[in-house]
């Protein structure tokens, strides 16, 4: 049976070769610490760094290089935004489609801290309308946190729009880019962010391990490091340096991660933005077309596939999500994810909680015979139950 992988929500897959080939030639060829030695296999190192740096900031559209910080991962990036800013008596705007990665860091320090969490409730389709952020914006609001794009129903959120009513305030703004770097427009200056959190393996096909935070420079005096330690640069003071990207970036980097991640950014850059967001819209307006109207068939979110990514969430009456699930898979060889999806504010947004819903999440890579594969399948089980 050939393997059809839908969910490129989590994480992308199969990856492109040049990924890998790029981590092993870091591995096997340079191997080296970046930034930590003046021979040439460490400075071939650090120069690879510095061209992902550039390749992000590029990419992302962010002023200087040096504003592109490499984390872990884009849950590591917003628990830095959110432990390094707030502080007791805080308040803090949120939306109701958001990840635990901003919920539960948020949920700590409501109970440690007294931060004010207000979520902003979204429409039952998963959309917002952006003037509540300005009607909910008080004295002494520092902070907003949206994500761009639901991880379970795929609705965008109007992320420009909001960044045009905080520019005129003193209030830092947070953008959670997990399910919308490398296949939506994300546009560091545009968007009037702050923070720009992302994550390296999904829609950027690197490898899981590498993340990162775009900040602007008022965001850098606002934001206290999450984690000191060696930086490569000013080893004799005993504090931490204060610029970037150094203030955030302690302790070794993971080279071959940013190496494979340059990689994936590449082919983006080949294939185009554009070309990728054409084809996943036109996979996701397929899907729905196919599904829509099929008995027992309850989609969750907005129908119209230029109001999100290629993330379809259902339930099928009479059949618990998670079953769904595994009889895709195991009838043709369908990827999927079910459940909570890391997510249960979202569910409770869009009525699914506590059950969840079925995710597909298509990926550029992903095909149309693939689709109807998938709608086939789903008519099937249909009739079988
Ligand atoms: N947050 C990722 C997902 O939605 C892992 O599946």
């Amino acid at each position: 049976m050939k393997e059809i992988y839908a969910d490129h929500a989590a994480t992308s897959y199969p990856r492109p070769p040049q990924v890998a080939e790029a981590m092993t030639n870091y591995l096997q060829n340079i191997g080296c610490n970046p930034g930590r030695g003046g021979y040439r296999r460490s400075l071939e190192a650090a120069r690879m760094v510095y061209e992902t740096r550039v390749l992000l900031a590029d990419f992302f559209h962010v002023p200087q290089p040096e504003q592109v910080v490499f984390t872990p991962s884009v849950t590591y990036s917003l628990n830095l935004v959110l432990k390094g800013v707030l502080t007791s008596g805080d308040h803090v705007l949120i939306s109701s489609m958001e990840h635990n990665a901003v919920v539960r860091p948020l949920t700590r320090l409501a109970a440690e801290q007294g931060i004010q969490v207000e979520r902003l409730p979204c429409n039952a389709d998963g959309t917002m309308d952006p003037l509540q952020v300005r009607r909910a914006l008080k004295p002494n609001t520092k902070l907003v946190v949206l994500t761009h794009a639901s991880n379970v129903t795929g609705t965008l959120l109007p992320v420009y729009e909001v960044g045009e009513i905080l520019a005129k305030t003193d209030t830092l703004y947070c953008i959670d880019a997990a399910q919308t770097a490398g296949t939506e427009k994300v546009d560091f200056q545009d968007l009037r962010c702050d923070y720009l959190a992302f994550t390296g393996h999904k829609g950027l096909l690197g490898p899981p391990g590498i993340g990162g935070l775009c900040l602007s420079e008022r965001a850098l005096l606002a934001t206290n490091s999450l984690v000191e330690g060696g930086t490569g640069s000013r080893s004799e003071d005993e504090n931490q340096p204060q610029f970037l990207p150094d203030k955030f970036e302690s302790g070794t980097q993971n080279a071959p991660g940013i190496a494979g991640l340059a990689a994936g950014i590449k082919i983006i850059n080949q294939v185009g933005l554009t070309a990728i967001k054409e084809k996943k819209r036109n996979l996701t307006a397929a899907f729905l077309d196919g599904i829509s109207g099929l008995p027992g068939i309850h989609i969750y979110g907005t129908k119209d596939p230029n109001l999100t990514t290629a993330t379809v969430s259902i339930n099928m009456e009479g059949i618990d999500n998670g079953d769904l699930s595994f009889m895709l898979e195991q009838g043709y060889g369908i990827m999927t994810r079910s459940g909570l999806h890391c997510a249960p504010l979202a569910h409770h947004t869009i009525g699914s909680f506590p059950v969840g819903t079925l995710r597909f999440s298509f990926g550029w890579q992903n095909t149309m015979e693939e689709i109807e594969t998938m709608i086939q399948a789903l008519r099937e089980i249909i009739k079988e139950h």
